[in-house]
């Protein structure tokens, strides 16, 4: 099969388009031949693009680990999708993703996929989608009247968890640069803050729940934003001051088929849109690996 990989630890200088063998399909996974595949811009950067889980080198590794496309084969006792069936979903960080004509997944992290969505715009909602809501309902324990802090609101993470929290009757404020303003609105925020012309715990009351996609600074001065019994919850590091009276949580998405299908409900019927920056075919991968560098905001997905 044709297939994007890289063969040395590095950066997006070392993919490269080459036949490379079709997965088989191991214990407990499907063979999906991918429509469409989404990147998250510094995967490189992760240990389970280089290692299995074991810590051995797994190199080459092919990038991209949203998966939307048809399944091609089934392996034994595996329930859920069959042959023919449209699905989307998570691929192990520790495998090969789904920058490739094929990819084996475990069934478990795959949902089908209703037939109105398009499987490039599918292929944007498994990891920034499952990451907005474990983060905003699993570890953040939002709800209906509460109020959230979204950093990055304009985001690929961050739009979808705009749009979650407001379909869950949240008040929602978005925070980024400038530019986002527009995107945030769009996605449903109630408000938003420039983060480059104002501190944003200046401008608002302290919250139910801060979820930030940005980190670095902006996450060390979050605590103090959280009302005592709210969370501050962080997708890029461990937050290194807690909330006082409250709770600071660092997570790693984890693939779970029924919160896909909640996702997929939820996109088919118009109430949730992911966020396409950028569409590439999958022999310019390298270029997409690129793009938010060049300023392209949302998802970028690349299509096989
Ligand atoms: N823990 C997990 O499981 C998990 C899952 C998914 C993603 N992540 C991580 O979460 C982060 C966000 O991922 P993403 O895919 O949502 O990225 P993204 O689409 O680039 O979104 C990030 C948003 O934050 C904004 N932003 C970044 N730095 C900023 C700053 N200093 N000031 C103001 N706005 C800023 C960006 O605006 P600009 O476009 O203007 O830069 C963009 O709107 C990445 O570090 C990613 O690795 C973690």
């Amino acid at each position: 099969m044709r297939a994007v990989r890289i063969h040395r630890r590095g950066g997006s200088e070392g993919l490269v388009v080459e036949d490379a063998p079709r997965p088989g399909p191991a214990t407990g996974d499907v063979v999906v031949r991918v429509h469409a595949a989404g990147l998250v811009p510094d995967e490189l950067d992760w240990p389970g693009t280089w290692v299995d889980r074991a810590g051995r080198d797994r190199t080459p590794s092919i990038p991209a680990h949203d998966v939307a496309g048809v399944v091609a084969e089934v392996a034994y006792g595996t329930t859920g999708p069959a042959v023919g069936d449209r699905v989307f979903g998570l691929a192990d960080w520790h495998r090969d993703g789904a920058a490739a004509e094929y990819v084996a997944v475990e069934a478990r992290n795959l949902a089908r996929l209703p037939d109105p969505l398009e499987f490039t715009a599918a292929a944007a909602l498994p990891i920034a989608g499952l990451t907005a809501w474990q983060g905003l309902f699993v570890h953040g324990g939002l709800e209906s009247g509460q109020t959230v802090v979204v950093h990055g609101g304009g985001g690929g993470t961050g739009g979808l968890a705009v749009q979650l929290a407001r379909d869950a009757g949240a008040h929602v404020i978005a925070t980024g640069r400038a530019h986002a303003a527009g995107v945030a609105a769009e996605m449903g925020a109630h408000a938003f803050i420039d983060l480059e012309r104002q501190r944003f715990e200046d401008a608002v009351e302290p919250v139910d729940l801060v979820f930030d996609t940005i980190g670095g600074d902006l996450l060390a001065r979050s605590a103090g934003a959280v009302k005592p019994g709210g969370a501050l919850v962080s997708i890029t590091a461990p937050p290194p001051v807690e909330p006082a009276g409250g709770r600071a949580v660092f997570f790693i998405v984890e693939p779970d088929r029924d919160q896909l299908a909640e996702l997929a409900k939820l996109a088919a019927s118009g109430r949730l849109r992911a966020h396409v920056g950028a569409v590439y075919p999958l022999a310019e991968t390298r270029e997409a690996f690129e793009a938010k560098r060049k300023g392209v905001s949302g998802k970028v997905v690349i299509e096989v």
